[in-house]
């Protein structure tokens, strides 16, 4: 039988792997939560204007909507190189428990920036999260698009995260007032 692995996304991995899998499944990982409390200082912002990205939180009782890729075992240390390279701004590979929407339970890796890396900013309010989105852009573009990439990537997926859409109507209240 094929040797295969997965890796979980949760971010920016739902809506742009780019990488080869045999199959993809909306899948939750329990007990955690998405928050945008980690920095960017490379993708979506500066080390001087740091954009904000997600990250995992240990959360009992909360449980985050993501995207599980089942990857060829024969091809992952290619993939990882490339992730590990694309995550390198203060995320570390993990191992985590999916529950798949088809019922299955995997193994799965993911990228999970701890709350002891340099660039991790933390909690705020969505207001404070939108104001510091609107001003931030990296290499990948701003940081905006990275919130409104998310949110267009969940509402596919059903899933509900406040945290997210809450952001999202503030960037979106934001940018109004700057057109008017
Ligand atoms: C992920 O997408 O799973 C990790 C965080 C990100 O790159 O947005």
């Amino acid at each position: 039988m094929k040797q295969t692995i997965w890796v979980f996304g949760y971010g920016s991995l739902i809506w742009r792997p780019d990488f080869n899998y045999l199959q993809k499944q909306r899948c939750v990982a329990r007990g955690w939560a998405r928050k945008f409390w980690q920095g960017s200082h490379d993708h979506r912002g500066t080390a001087e204007v740091p954009g904000r990205v997600v990250t995992l939180i240990r959360q009992t009782h909360e449980n985050c909507v993501g995207m599980a890729y089942e990857i060829d075992a024969s091809v992952a240390t290619a993939i990882f190189t490339a992730l590990d390279h694309r995550e390198k701004n203060g995320y570390q590979r993990v191992n985590l428990v999916l529950a798949l929407d088809n019922g299955r339970s995997v193994d799965a890796f993911t990228y999970i920036a701890m709350q002891d890396n340099i660039a991790f900013l933390g909690d705020a309010s969505d207001s404070e999260i939108a104001i510091q989105m609107f001003h931030a852009a990296g290499e990948s573009g701003n940081n905006a698009d990275y919130l409104f990439g998310l949110a267009d990537a969940l509402r596919k997926l059903q899933a509900n995260d406040e945290h997210v859409f809450g952001i999202e109507k503030q960037l979106k209240n934001l940018m109004h007032k700057q057109m008017q």
